[in-house]
């Protein structure tokens, strides 16, 4: 079974997927649609999982479970951390953590699970080897490997954006990446987590996240197609 799942959060960023996805069947399961077909020849399942942690998670298990999806790749866009990292460019996640988990008040390090072994997610290195080189094959856009953080929260904040690189030295900020890491994890399913940067999560974020989110959307997916014919 070659079959890859590829979501998104948002309409456009699975708007391209599905342009160029052949012979798509759809199937509804929990409100939400999943569209079964061949893109670039490689069997895939796309689907829109909505925003947020908890949305992310339950289309990854819906993948995992019942479409029986190999693999799982995330495309979308996000909150740039790095300051090296520019509106468009592209961060291939190596590990995915969810920056919102806070029990330090019972003495658990910031974005740890209390009693369990793993929280930081460590993508597959296969698909981050697919994706590197992928990457190369994109001009003009720079494309970074790094670590995306994850919590049910749009940034729009330097003094946040100092904290989640210097506490938990993040690449980039979203709100699905680790939540579909977590879940792939407990399967010992492979991920990786692609994402275009829309904004840089400061002041400016949700004037650049109007502005740039279909831009950066298209370019995360580019990059998947990419990633699908390495395959
Ligand atoms: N996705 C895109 N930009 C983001 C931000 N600033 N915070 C959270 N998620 C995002």
């Amino acid at each position: 079974n070659r079959r890859v799942g590829l979501i998104g959060a948002m309409d456009e960023e699975i708007a391209l997927l599905l342009e160029k996805m052949d012979q798509a069947v759809t199937q509804k399961v929990y409100q939400t649609t999943y569209y079964t077909g061949t893109l670039n020849g490689t069997p895939v399942v796309v689907c829109k999982s909505g925003v947020g942690k908890v949305n992310g998670a339950i289309c990854t298990q819906v993948l995992i479970e019942r479409f029986h999806v190999e693999s799982i790749i995330f495309t979308g866009v996000a909150g740039a951390l790095h300051p090296d990292l520019d509106i468009g460019d592209l961060v291939i996640s190596t590990e995915c953590q969810q920056h919102d988990l806070d029990a330090s008040a019972l003495g658990f390090p910031k974005g740890t699970i209390p009693f369990q072994e793993t929280s930081v997610f460590p993508a597959d290195p296969k698909l981050i080897e697919w994706a590197a080189r992928a990457g190369e094959k994109l001009e003009g856009v720079q494309v970074r490997l790094g670590k995306v953080l994850s919590g049910d929260q749009f940034i729009s904040d330097s003094g946040k954006v100092t904290e989640l690189r210097e506490q938990l030295g993040g690449d980039c900020v979203e709100m699905e990446g680790a939540a579909v890491a977590h879940v792939c994890h407990l399967s010992g399913t492979p991920f990786v987590v692609i994402r275009s940067m829309s904004d840089r999560a400061d002041h400016s974020a949700d004037v650049n996240f109007t502005e740039f989110t279909k831009l950066a959307a298209e370019r995360s997916s580019v990059l998947v197609c990419e990633i699908l014919e390495q395959r």
